[in-house]
């Protein structure tokens, strides 16, 4: 498909500011024109009347599994499912078996996608050798491979003086530094967050300390070295506000929170579905309404899916022994359209900002713009229409989600990537 032009949607690019009725010209895969009344002879017409055209959605934290976890995911199925959640670009971390420390894995990654050449995938690297938090990995090889960031995400860098190296050493390839906050000393065994729940529950907990005191620690590494971090998931209040207080500093720091951190509170853990158990876990409601205005004031750049797909025997066992994650890419954005737009949260011209160009300038990749020259990777959206969520319908091998059955308002209704439909809704 040579030329295409989307029809007569209403066009909202955060990046130039521009939120009205237009049409988009698309050539040889490439933003061309987004005017109105284009009429351009032998192109192919996708009418987008009544719907929103956003650019390309990116999740800058999912983990595609492969190698060595294909049976909770592979990058064929993730890319599939990221096409679906209407994200033209996601970047992944290295939690993989081998983990991607070195420049073969990461080569791997990237060659292997491109292959499926569904969505763009960013690989994320390790920061430290085998992901043990204890020597560096190969941080300049692998940017030469093509990593946009490097992360021991699912583990933290317990090592002060590791994470000190880390955003030294990683700046001088521009490389932002995705920290998971745990003090894995405090987080134990914990399998909920700590508070009136888990001792109703008498289950283990994870205070948000936990999460706080590292945050805390990896903000004054970073005024100290002047290295570029990015904190994951914020889950708690007392997290938003270290990273408020940070940027109030000028200190370089980003941060990004999931859709179940503003949707779900440990109350729901009372069901024991082990869907609700994920790393760091579902805190309080005040967590929840923090996270919000955290995203709200700007605190909180982008959303992120943490999209950690697991087997059913991985989850199907009692609370204690399932792993922690929740399959995320096929929820995101109608959970951020009736969580946070409808609510009057977030406009919609925030929210796609946060889902569009923020993520892109933290990982540093030229995506989340609609300008001409830019690759035409596009979001076609039907935000009046209600769905239910249903997970036996997911792309992504991982069924794992606590918003089976949800009631939803907002669907993807196509996803195209460098001029390609890779997704159209179909109804189904
Ligand atoms: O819930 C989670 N699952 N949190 C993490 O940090 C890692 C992830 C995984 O890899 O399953």
């Amino acid at each position: 498909m040579n030329r295409l032009i989307i029809k007569g949607g209403r066009v909202i690019d955060p990046s130039q500011g521009i939120d009205k009725i237009s049409d988009i010209f698309i050539e040889k895969g490439k933003i061309k024109a987004v005017e109105e009344n284009i009429s351009i002879e032998n192109a192919e017409i996708i009418d987008a009347s009544g719907k929103i055209v956003t650019p390309g959605l990116i999740d800058i934290h999912v983990h595609l599994r492969e190698p060595g976890f294909e049976a909770k995911e592979d990058i064929e199925s993730g890319s599939m499912s990221a096409a679906a959640g209407g994200f033209t670009s996601v970047a992944c971390m290295p939690n993989t078996n081998p983990p991607a420390d070195n420049k073969s894995v990461v080569e791997f990654i990237t060659e292997k996608a491109k292959r499926v050449g569904l969505v763009n995938v960013y690989p994320i690297g390790a920061i430290s050798k085998g992901l043990k938090g204890e020597e560096l990995s190969e941080i300049g090889d692998m940017k030469h491979s093509g990593i946009v960031g490097i992360s021991d995400d699912g583990e933290p860098v317990m090592n002060s003086n590791l994470m000190r190296r880390a955003l030294e050493y990683s700046s001088m390839f521009e490389l932002p530094v995705i920290s998971h906050c745990e003090d894995l000393n405090m987080s134990g065994e914990g399998v909920i967050n700590e508070g009136l729940t888990s001792t109703i529950l008498g289950m283990t907990g994870i205070p948000a300390t936990a999460e706080e005191i590292m945050a805390a620690r990896d903000i004054r590494i970073a005024e100290f070295t002047g290295g570029k971090l990015h904190i994951a998931h914020v889950s708690t209040k007392g997290c938003v506000e270290l990273i408020r207080q940070a940027k109030a500093k000028g200190i370089n720091v980003t941060a990004e929170a999931t859709p179940h951190h503003f949707t779900l509170t440990d109350e729901s853990v009372k069901t024991f579905d082990t869907n609700t158990k994920v790393n760091p876990p579902l805190r309080t409601a005040e967590d929840v309404e923090a996270v919000r205005q955290g995203l709200k004031d700007g605190t909180i750049d982008a959303i992120v899916t943490d999209h950690a797909p697991h087997t059913i025997e991985d989850k199907e066992v009692e609370y204690d022994y399932a792993s922690f994650g929740i399959s995320g890419l096929e929820t995101s954005l109608p959970l951020v359209i009736t969580y946070l737009v409808n609510t009057g949260i977030l406009t919609l011209s925030q929210a796609i900002e946060k889902m569009t160009i923020n993520p892109a300038n933290i990982i540093n990749v030229p995506k989340g713009t609609l300008k001409p020259g830019s690759d035409a990777d596009i979001t076609i959206i039907d935000i009046e229409k209600s769905i239910t969520v249903d997970t036996k319908k997911f792309k992504s091998k991982g069924k794992n989600s606590p918003f089976n059955g949800w009631e939803l308002k907002g669907s993807v209704a196509m996803t195209i990537k460098s001029g390609n439909i890779v997704y159209k809704n179909n109804g189904d």
